[in-house]
């Protein structure tokens, strides 16, 4: 058995409330729970930017919209719980150490977001430390790690593979703001740099792209890590 964290991007589980992939996402989390412990980390998706844009127009300050976007992660997060019935702890982590309290349960522990200035990245990257996980998991609406934005810069180079300080040096070059967008967030590239941990960063459009990946190692992926021993399948 092995621990994996996944930070589910809300772009990805829920780009709009009435067009949501929670239901194709309850058997492939089920699928992985029942081999490995499993953590999942919910992001915001088209709510949050809905919301954090109405604060912006309203000229509330960016650390408030953040709040805000944090509490859609929330809702989000208690969406998928009650989805998942049994297989998930009932309630939403708010902070780390709570998610692995929760975990003692032997059931998916599912969290939101907890501190503005970041994303649900940097949420998933941390719980990945504190829980040693194996890999972390980026579910994302790209297939993997490019030089640029592929879908503004068409023919940018695609990396396989490659190293956290590359993944460093490839992120740093995003911005950050309430409901700013980049493959993963700066201070997640910066913690996978100094934990170690290998991660895999995948599109997940498709539900079973995850379970493909984790449980037979065949994806279109990318995976970052500091050695050259293989990460998929877990
Ligand atoms: P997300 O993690 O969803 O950000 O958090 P995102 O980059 O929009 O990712 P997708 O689209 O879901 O994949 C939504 C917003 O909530 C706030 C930020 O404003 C973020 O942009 N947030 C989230 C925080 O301030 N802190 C957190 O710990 C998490």
């Amino acid at each position: 058995m092995k621990t994996v964290v996944i930070s589910l991007g809300g772009s990805i589980l829920i780009p709009e409330l009435n067009e949501n992939r929670i239901k194709a996402y309850i058997p492939v989390l089920e699928r992985i729970a029942a081999k490995h412990r499993l953590f999942v980390v919910v992001g915001g998706g088209g709510g949050a930017r809905d919301y954090i844009d109405v604060a912006r127009d309203l000229g509330i300050d960016e650390g408030t919209a953040d709040e805000i976007g944090i509490l859609v992660t929330r809702l989000n997060a208690t969406l998928l719980i009650a989805a998942l019935g049994e297989a998930a702890y009932p309630k939403v982590a708010e902070s780390h150490s709570e998610a692995k309290k929760f975990a003692e349960a032997k059931k998916i522990v599912v969290m939101g977001g907890i501190t503005p200035g970041q994303t649900t990245d940097a949420v998933a990257a941390v719980l990945a430390e504190r829980v040693r996980a194996d890999v972390f998991v980026n579910v994302t609406s790209v297939d993997g790690i490019y030089d640029k934005d592929p879908k503004k810069y068409p023919g940018t180079p695609y990396h396989a593979t490659l190293t956290p300080q590359e993944l460093l040096t490839i992120v740093g070059q995003g911005g950050l703001g309430a409901g700013s967008h980049n493959v993963l967030d700066i201070i997640a590239a910066r913690v996978v740099e100094r934990s170690h941990i290998p991660l895999v960063v995948l599109d997940g459009t498709n539900p079973e792209n995850l379970a493909d990946a984790l449980l037979s190692g065949s994806c279109r992926c990318s995976v970052v890590s500091d050695t050259k021993k293989k990460i998929l399948p877990l």
